[in-house]
Order: C-alpha cells, then structure tokens, then sequence
C-alpha cells in the first residue's frame, strides 16, 4: 500500500517508519507538506496518489496551546480537514490520531469509544473537532485515540530519567490516572486496522492503569535507579491546561474487531527501557 504519512519527525511517525517496511511508505514533516496549506496538501496528493495516510501531525504542546488556540485549532483541525477532503478526492482511507483527552476524566471506569466527550483544554477540544471533520468528510476513517504516548522523542520517561540525573527526588502527580502506550504497540495496531476495512473510532491504549506517580516508579525500578518519588496532587502542581483526572481507556472496538494485541504497560515500558539510549 502506498502511504503517506504526516508528523513523521514525531516519535509515533518515527515507529511507523520503522514497522512499515511491507509498504510504500511516504515520510513527510512539515517542510514537505504543511498539512495548514490546502493547495500544498492538495497538489501533493495530487502527485503522490496515496492509497492511505496515516496522520500523525498534531499541536501537541498541551499547555502551550491555552495560550495559542488559533495555532492549535489551524493545524489540529483545519489541518486534519485538508487531509481527510485530500483522502476524499484520491479514494485514500485515513489513519487519523486522537487522545483521551476529549474525555472529562470523571468517570472512575474505563471509557469505551462511544461514550460522551467533554474535552476540558484546548488541545482536547481541537483534537475532538479533528476527530469530527474526518467523521464528516471521509467515510473510510480509522479514528484512533490513545494516550500517555512514549516513543522516541520527548516523552515522560526520558524526562524522568534525565531529572533523576540532577536530583535524587522528584514530585510526581499521583491523582491523575491514565494507561502510558508504548508507540511500537500503537503502531501495530494501525497498521493492522489499515489493513482490515473495519472503519470506525477505536481505543488503542495499553493494558492497565496507574498514575503518573506509580509510572515514574515503575521507570526508575526497571532502569535500576535509586530516586526518592514523592506524590503530590495536582493542586500543588498547577500547569496551564487542565488534565482529566482519570483518563483509562478500554480497547472495546479493537476487541469486536481485529483483536486487542496491546501489552500490558508494565511489559511494554520494560521493552523500552532496556532499549533506551
Ligand atoms: N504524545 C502523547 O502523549 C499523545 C497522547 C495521545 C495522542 N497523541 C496524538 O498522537 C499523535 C502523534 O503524537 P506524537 O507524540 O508523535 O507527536 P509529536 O512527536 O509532537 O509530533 C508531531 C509532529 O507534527 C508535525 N507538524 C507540526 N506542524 C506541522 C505542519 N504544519 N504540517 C505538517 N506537520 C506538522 C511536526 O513535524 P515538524 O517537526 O516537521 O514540524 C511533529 O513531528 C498526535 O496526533 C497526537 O495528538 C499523542
């Protein structure tokens, strides 16, 4: 299949690059295609004729996007309506990458795809009207929500490990819960939604849940390292967006459909850990 795939500098596309041998695939950042620029986007496909894209593209800056809402609405929805009107018109199906952040995180149980959103910061909210322009335009969609994503490139694990270079105790939130998602586990499954016509929204988290506390702990045990994590509440670590406070996803749609090959998150972190640079 010949895909092009957009954010591919960014840790999930760097994972798609180096599991997607089988394809053709077509790497592109924003200096190829700038996924805000309609006639770019449109004279691109134009030339390259996809057979599928996988968007990985996004303003990812959580906090930064509370003080940049135009710039996180341009690209993580105009931008994703360029693509998915693209898709339209070349007949490609779409690969498009969402989060738990459309949920609240008020729910004490696993959200399944179809429940109620209510996305409490800006970047929740414009994923959530990414998500909703691919709905409208494109009928051969995979919308597929993740969360806590580490790969390579800046992610939790790798600021952990470089804090506990300098200080030998560190505060880490512990009433924020979620499921840390590997990007070789993420990647898997998109690639085997891809290849299936089983269109729709899916979660695709790893098994299990912990806090961000009991996450830090768990890095410094497999990496071997000595470091005092001491819990604090996210009221005494105040950031610019807001967080869902219990954002665990449950893999409802993977398992009526393809199946639901996700790792636990203890064992997907182990993996990566020991490949850590
Ligand atoms: N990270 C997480 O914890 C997490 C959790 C849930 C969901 N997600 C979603 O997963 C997806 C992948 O996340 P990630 O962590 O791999 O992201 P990332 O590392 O921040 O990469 C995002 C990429 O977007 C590209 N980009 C920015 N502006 C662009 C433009 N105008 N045109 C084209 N490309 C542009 C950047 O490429 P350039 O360097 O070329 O500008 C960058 O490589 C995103 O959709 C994100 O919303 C992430």
């Amino acid at each position: 299949m010949r895909i092009v795939v957009t954010g591919a500098s960014g840790q999930l596309g760097k994972e798609i690059a180096k599991q997607g041998s089988n394809h053709e695939l077509i790497l592109t950042n924003s200096d190829i295609l700038d996924i805000t620029d309609e006639r770019n986007v449109k004279s691109y496909f134009n030339e390259i004729k996809p057979q599928a894209v996988i968007h990985c593209a996004a303003y990812t800056n959580v906090d930064g996007a509370e003080s940049d809402a135009d710039g996180a609405f341009r690209l993580n929805v105009v931008g994703t309506q360029n693509i998915a009107a693209a898709c339209l018109e070349a007949g490609a199906r779409m690969v498009y990458v969402s989060t738990d952040y459309v949920f609240d995180g008020e729910k004490q149980e696993a959200y399944r795809e179809f429940e109620q959103v209510n996305p409490q910061s800006v970047y929740g909210h414009t994923k959530f009207q990414g998500e909703q322009m691919v709905r409208q335009i494109l009928g051969r969609h995979y919308i597929v929500r993740t969360a806590w994503l580490y790969g390579d490139g800046n992610n939790f694990v790798r600021t952990m490990l470089t804090l506990a270079k300098k200080d030998d105790t560190l505060r880490v939130v512990d009433d924020q819960v979620g499921t840390p998602t590997s990007t070789v586990d993420l990647t898997w499954v998109i690639f085997k939604l891809l290849s299936s016509d089983a269109y729709g929204t899916y979660h695709a988290t790893c098994q299990g849940q912990c806090s961000w506390y009991e996450f830090a702990c768990e890095i410094f045990q497999q990496a071997g390292k000595k470091v005092n994590v001491v819990p604090v509440t996210t009221a005494e670590f105040i950031r610019p967006a807001k967080r869902p406070a219990h954002s665990v996803l449950d893999n409802y749609m993977l398992r009526m459909t393809i199946g639901d090959p996700m790792r636990t998150w203890q064992e997907a972190l182990r993996d990566y850990v020991a490949r850590i640079d």
